[in-house]
């Protein structure tokens, strides 16, 4: 399967590049960042950190600093000063493509012999981008898997999840385009939360791959703890990955969804229609359950397969 990861790491962002390193049956074309978590230029050094440590050859093309048409929002509060606070990487030389993500994303697709595959876990800028500049390349797209979204409440409003209201102009390209897409949105995504038993499972596998997990998540959860009193934060971006790994882990309706862009207290919202209010086109896969037991056994057979 060839896939393209656009991703802002990020906690969870860096355990979905994991899950992706861990099966040779993806064929990673190359990960992409986008400004999200925290700013392009932290974004981009924690995905060349996380790929440099788990021993994975994966390129990183750097994105967007900065949405299509609002204001730039980052996420210190949860992913820290540097937008991975928890692990100290070890220095190395790997180092970004000159190119940069969107003209990337618009050659590998052109580029690409068989239909690719976009991931995208942070705002959906860079895939927007690259759909205005070349519409053709949703000829060569499988479909998007994007985690964002929500049927019911946002996180960040009451209306708006994060990725999406970072760059809502940019997500209602992407659901305009005309390619399959998956909505993997926080309905799934709160459901794995990384409670303090996760945390002692991954213990166990006792790699340096489990340390790295186990240290970012101490860290994720405490800072989840002071922002939203949980005990164990939402690991919302792996879901994406582990979706394509086991087809039987969420379950997704198709219906009609719509991004507001249009008012200001629910900029962002993804109108999902489950009952089929509006009798408009499907046009997205949105998840509504996910098989909690199933995405811990792969995220650790994932951690287990590293050194
Ligand atoms: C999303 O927002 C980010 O903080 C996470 O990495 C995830 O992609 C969840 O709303
Ligand atoms: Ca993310």
């Amino acid at each position: 399967m060839n896939v393209i990861l656009d991703c802002d790491p990020g906690h969870d962002d860096a355990i979905a590049i994991l899950l992706l390193g861990s099966k040779p049956y993806f064929n990673v074309l190359g990960v992409t960042t986008v400004s999200g978590n925290q700013t392009i230029e932290k974004t981009t050094l924690n995905a060349l950190n996380v790929i440099d440590f788990l021993g994975l050859d994966f390129k990183v093309y750097e994105g967007s600093s900065d949405p299509i048409k609002r204001e730039r929002v980052n996420c210190g509060e949860i992913h820290g000063e540097s937008g991975l606070d928890g692990f100290t990487f070890p220095k190395h030389n790997k180092k970004k493509e000159a190119k940069d993500a969107v003209s990337f994303i618009v050659d590998a697709i052109n580029s690409s012999k068989e239909k690719v595959v976009m991931i995208t876990t942070g705002p959906m800028t860079n895939l927007g981008k690259a759909f205005l500049r070349d519409p053709n390349i949703k000829n060569n797209i499988e479909k998007i898997v994007l985690m964002g979204g929500s049927i019911g409440a946002g996180n960040v409003t009451p209306a708006a999840e994060f990725n999406i209201n970072c760059d809502a102009e940019a997500a209602d390209i992407c659901f305009k385009s005309g390619v399959p897409i998956y909505m993997v949105g926080l309905d799934v995504t709160r459901q794995v939360l990384v409670l303090p038993e996760v945390i002692e499972r991954m213990r166990k596998i006792g790699n340096k791959t489990s340390d790295m997990f186990v240290k970012l998540m101490e860290t994720f959860n405490y800072n989840q703890k002071k922002v939203f009193n949980l005990d164990g934060g939402p690991l919302h971006d792996p879901v994406t990955v582990a979706s394509l790994i086991n087809p039987e882990l969420v379950h997704f309706e198709y219906v009609n969804t719509e991004i507001d862009t249009a008012s200001s207290s629910s900029y962002g919202r993804t109108n999902c229609d489950l009952p089929g209010y509006l009798k408009k086109k499907k046009n997205s896969y949105v998840a509504t359950k996910i098989n909690v037991p199933l995405f811990w056994d792969i995220i650790e057979e994932a951690i287990a397969s590293y050194n």
